[in-house]
């Protein structure tokens, strides 16, 4: 402060304490504020105002500024929330003019409200912007050519997803060098960086996100930091301004000014705290480092705010002798609204040491968290979270902290390797919010409400799992008064779904964001099942959820037992049996479960038979051949086990390729792997290891009995197929080996040793893709050496198969080139063609056709395709964006398909991955050509060929294995038994 503004002035108010009530201050400081003005309107020039001689009247220098500090003073204490008059307002502030009113007629609509128990069947009018209308609703005064009428014919209506964790626009796909702008590393405290000033609009997902539900995000910097900066709540949908300011939703409250006004109103602001391994390593060193670099910032703000306290003390009581300047300081005064209470702190933090180590900073400078984020150890620890600061007068940080999870996503390193599918249920049992998040783009938030059903299908209650994705990130965020619930006078952010919400594959019909409509054209399926209206019937879990707090996040995974010679197992009321068979699609369904009545009833059931491994029998329950193995049991005395399988289905297990599944139990743990294969095209390979002619064969560094195997194994999944890591252009030899056994040695651990080799063509690798296509080149046309060499003699006899990871339709295109330029110089005769397989492919379905014709099948890797490189960019999304999808459209040309996975923990979804592709298919896929996807399919495209006959069988009950069943046991006839689960 500039003494030259010192203005000295007698006051008439005796000084006392400081009153602690808001409105006492403000009383107080409203009438000094008068004064002031009074005095610095008429007094511009310094001026000496002769003191009265009443002893406690003084003679101080009040501020020429003393009208501006004593109102910021005053606002010192004000709490976030909306303005007085915001539940008044007509229009949403974010109203586009000319958007006409939409009228949703004959919906049943899930409100959020009754703690998400509440559906209304009726009508929803957006208007302005806002939900106008909620019920029966009659076009009334608005005129019919004015309103567009949308006849939802009874579907579902949910507030937009909220996403609660996303890096959209801060981590923009396609990745490329220049849009990576989610963490800086300039030092463990960046309290001040704002994601907003970082939020690119050209990121691809956005439209992809919507087209999933979801309306809002909150956009958080990385966690590469202790506190990585501010977040960001935008709304996703494009404005015609096209700037990253018109996204956000109302920060500041005035949309054409980025100046926050908090006499308007204080508005909650959001900030990224991260603790345990990603700000560890990147800058801390240690856990203890990382707590003090909290501390000491934390220390700094509230020395920032003590003294700013006690400046407004002094100041409101018209004590300025000696107060120097206002104490502020710009890089501080986010940190030091966390300390009142304004700011929405989100912690990444997973495990119980760093959770209890954020708690306990929380209680030393007393402010609140607003959840745990990934907070995958959350789950056993929830008095810890309920021992957190809150503030008791701000609602609703009177809550413990949040756990802002994934579902099921997790293992992939230490600290995740104890989360559990079960977390969500655990949590709310104990009365924590849960949330539902996407870290997009770790996850595509576009299948946010994915999370949503499996943390339901995993025991969370359904009304719990829909608000984990609307209504409780949005007061999580302290936006509740206006998204997140569908209730007249919030914002028209509105989703009709085609289906029930937590109904596997739910697809948006229309999205509308601030009552704009969002999906010009969107492709909607008509051959949905009607079942998929109704809440989908779910598993009792509450064995396995108990199971994990018994031992503490790491239950045993193996199979309960091992049911083999001499015991017969019975599988009663089973609704389907599918079975592999040597001609396409490769699985066929028995047509035992021939449907007796009309849509609804029950069709026929039947039982099956298991005797060593082996199904003897598959009739009626009062069959001949059923009855005689009975018989035949009993008479001999031996065990008779009977598993009623409530309308379940028999299906062959499945097959997972695409993730490191088999060579690695901690995806980020370099010691829990089998590593990194060395390239030969890059660095070569050691002499020592066979130069040049070496192939790596990843059966030598298979792990048996990891986590992931075993969880994959209990959702049906029975086969792993791995080809080595490497990093470069070529992998080496794959293996198909056994999830369920528990080591090499063991019978039936190994399925196939080797199939096919593996190579990579992508673009930005150390070397061009055209030298990739020469060696690629070389190693088809010229004899090499070594067990390369005879691997692609292999190749070039049709034995052998290569298997290409590629996803540029230009990569792709150049290989179908290639192989016909091999079969050309060989002289090959149709028919007997090279076998030659892409793996990745997402941009396959540009050459459908041309692969159709060459004969070369495609591994999707990712089912549901996201542009996360430039060389992958142009994906077909599928509905609602695309009528087809990608597997669709390379089925219909005769292309093979088979669908993988990426991370090895996501293995155990591959059922619901085929199931959704086929009900995304509008019936061009059938449940047997899917169940193939995922099994036959893979097997051959990745030169694993078996003895039909040997291949392991699923049982599930409550529905078929595509379904939202449970896996009770699996068949082996290899190792003649049946496991149980
Ligand atoms: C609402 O839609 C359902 C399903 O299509 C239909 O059966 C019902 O008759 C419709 N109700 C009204 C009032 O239109
Ligand atoms: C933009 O700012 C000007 C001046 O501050 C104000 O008069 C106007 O109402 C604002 N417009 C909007 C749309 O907020
Ligand atoms: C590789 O094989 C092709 C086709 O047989 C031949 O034309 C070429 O000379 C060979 N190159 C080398 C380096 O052997």
């Amino acid at each position: 402060m500039k003494s030259a503004s010192f203005l000295p002035v007698p006051l008439d108010t005796p000084a006392r304490e400081p009153a602690r009530r808001r409105d006492a201050v403000s009383r107080r400081f409203r009438l000094l504020l008068s004064f002031v003005v009074l005095l610095a309107t008429f007094q511009c020039s310094r001026v000496l105002l002769q003191a009265h001689t009443d002893d406690h009247r003084r003679a101080v220098n009040v501020p020429l500024d003393a009208a501006g500090i004593l109102e910021k003073c005053s606002l010192l204490e004000t709490k976030p929330g909306p303005p007085p008059d915001f539940y008044a307002r007509t229009q949403n502030d974010r109203f586009v003019s000319g958007t006409k009113p939409t009228l949703i007629k004959n919906a049943t609509v899930w409100t959020g409200e009754a703690d998400g128990f509440e559906v209304v069947h009726g009508d929803i009018l957006l208007d302005r912007g806002l939900i106008k209308q909620i019920g029966d609703i009659s076009t009334g005064s608005y005129s019919e050519d004015f309103v567009y009428h949308v006849d939802a014919q009874g579907k579902w209506v949910s507030p937009g997803i909220v996403d609660l964790h996303s890096h959209l626009g801060v981590l923009s796909v396609p990745e490329l060098s220049g849009a990576s702008d989610g963490n800086s590393h300039k030092g463990p405290i960046l309290a001040w960086l704002r994601a907003l000033d970082a939020l690119n609009t050209r990121d691809e997902a956005y439209r992809l996100s919507i087209s999933g539900g979801v309306t809002t995000s909150l956009i958080l910097p990385g966690s590469a930091n202790a506190i990585g900066g501010q977040a960001a709540v935008i709304k996703l949908r494009p404005t015609a301004e096209r700037s990253p300011t018109s996204m956000l939703l109302e920060n500041p409250y005035e949309k054409n000014t980025t100046v926050y006004d908090p006499k308007v109103a204080v508005r909650f602001r959001q900030m990224k705290h991260a603790c345990g391994e990603n700000p560890d390593r990147v800058y801390s060193g240690t856990r203890m480092d990382t707590a003090w670099a909290f501390r000491q910032a934390y220390d700094k703000a509230r020395q920032i705010k003590e003294a700013q306290d006690e400046f407004c003390t002094k100041a409101t009581r018209g004590d300025w002798a000696g107060l120097g300047a206002y104490p502020e300081d710009l890089q501080w005064e986010a940190l030091v609204d966390v300390l009142r209470g304004r700011v929405k702190v989100h912690t990444h933090c997973y495990e119980t040491v760093d959770l209890d180590d954020l708690v306990r900073i929380t209680n030393e400078f007393k402010f609140s968290i607003a959840a745990f984020h990934h907070a995958h150890e959350t789950y056993l620890v929830p008095d810890t979270l309920k021992s957190a600061y809150g503030e008791p007068t701000v609602l609703p940080s009177c809550h413990p902290p949040a756990a802002a999870l994934f579902a099921s996503h997790g293992r992939y390193k230490r600290e995740a390797y104890r989360g559990s599918e079960f977390a969500p249920r655990i949590l709310s049992d104990n009365g924590i919010q849960v949330v539902l998040k996407s870290d997009h783009p770790v996850l595509d938030s576009r299948f946010l409400l994915w999370e949503a059903q499996q943390a339901y299908y995993h025991g969370l209650p359904h009304n719990l799992a829909l608000a984990a994705v609307t209504t409780t990130p949005a007061t999580i965020m302290g936006q509740s008064h206006r998204i997140g619930f569908l209730k007249e006078g919030y914002d028209a952010d509105v989703v009709l779904w085609d289906s029930h919400p937590l109904a596997l594959g739910a697809t948006p019909q229309q999205v509308w964001i601030d009552g704009v409509p969002q999906l010009a054209h969107p492709a909607i399926l008509s051959a949905k099942p009607s079942a998929l209206q109704s809440l989908p019937k779910v598993p009792n879990f509450d064995k396995e959820a108990e199971e994990v707090l018994q031992y503490d996040g790491l239950p045993p995974l193996e199979p309960k037992a091992s049911l083999g010679e001499g015991r017969t197992v019975v599988f009663a009321n089973v609704s389907n049996v599918f079975v592999r068979s040597a001609t396409a699609p490769g699985v066929r369904q028995l047509p035992i479960a021939v449907e007796t009545g009309t849509e609804g009833q029950e069709g026929q059931r039947v039982s099956v038979i298991v005797r060593a491994g082996k199904i003897t029998c598959i009739g009626a329950p009062d069959s001949v051949c059923v009855r005689d193995a009975l018989y035949a049991s009993y008479g001999a005395d031996e065990p008779v086990d009977v598993f009623d399988l409530e309308g379940g289905s028999i299906s062959p297990g499945l097959t997972t390729f695409g993730s490191h599944l088999g060579l690695e139990e901690i995806q980020g743990e370099a010691s829990t792997k089998d590593g990194v294969a060395p390239d030969a095209l890059n660095r070569g390979v050691p002499s020592i290891a066979g130069g040049s002619g070496a192939l790596v064969r990843a059966v030598d560094g298979l792990v048996f009995a990891t986590r992931n195997a075993y969880t994959a194994y209990r959702a049906g999944v029975t086969t792993g197929i791995v080809s080595p890591q490497s990093n470069g252009f070529l992998s080496g030899l794959n293996t198909a080996f056994s999830l369920a056994t528990p080591h090499k040695l063991a019978d039936g651990a190994i399925v196939q040793r080797a199939g096919a080799v593996h190579v990579s063509i992508h673009l930005g690798s150390q070397q061009s893709v055209s030298t990739q296509i020469a060696a690629l080149r070389h190693l088809l046309l010229n004899q090499t050496d070594g067990d390369l060499g005879e691997w692609f003699d292999g190749i070039r006899k049709g034995n052998a198969t290569l298997v290409v990871d590629a996803e540029s339709a230009d990569v792709i295109a150049t290989v179908v080139e290639l192989k016909k330029e091999v079969e050309s110089v060989l002289g090959l005769a149709q028919g007997n063609t090279l076998k030659v397989t892409i793996a990745g492919g997402k941009e396959a379905h540009l050459l459908a056709q041309e692969l159709g014709n060459a004969g070369v099948g495609v591994i999707l890797t990712e089912p549901r395709p996201f542009p996360k490189q430039w060389e992958a960019r142009r994906i077909l999304p599928g509905p609602p964006l695309s009528h087809k999808s990608q597997i669709v459209t390379l089925v219909e040309h005769n292309v093979t398909v088979g669908l993988g996975t990426v991370d090895a923990d996501k293995a155990r979804n591959i059922r619901f991955d085929a199931g959704w592709a086929a009900l995304e298919s509008d019936k061009a896929i059938s449940k047997a050509e899917a169940i193939a996807l995922v099994s036959t399919n893979i097997e051959k495209l990745l030169g694993i060929e078996r003895d039909e006959d040997e291949v392991e069988l699923v049982a599930t009950s409550g529905g078929d294995l595509l379904a939202f069943s449970k896996v009770i046991g699996v068949i082996s006839p290899r190792r003649g038994v049946v496991d149980v689960f």
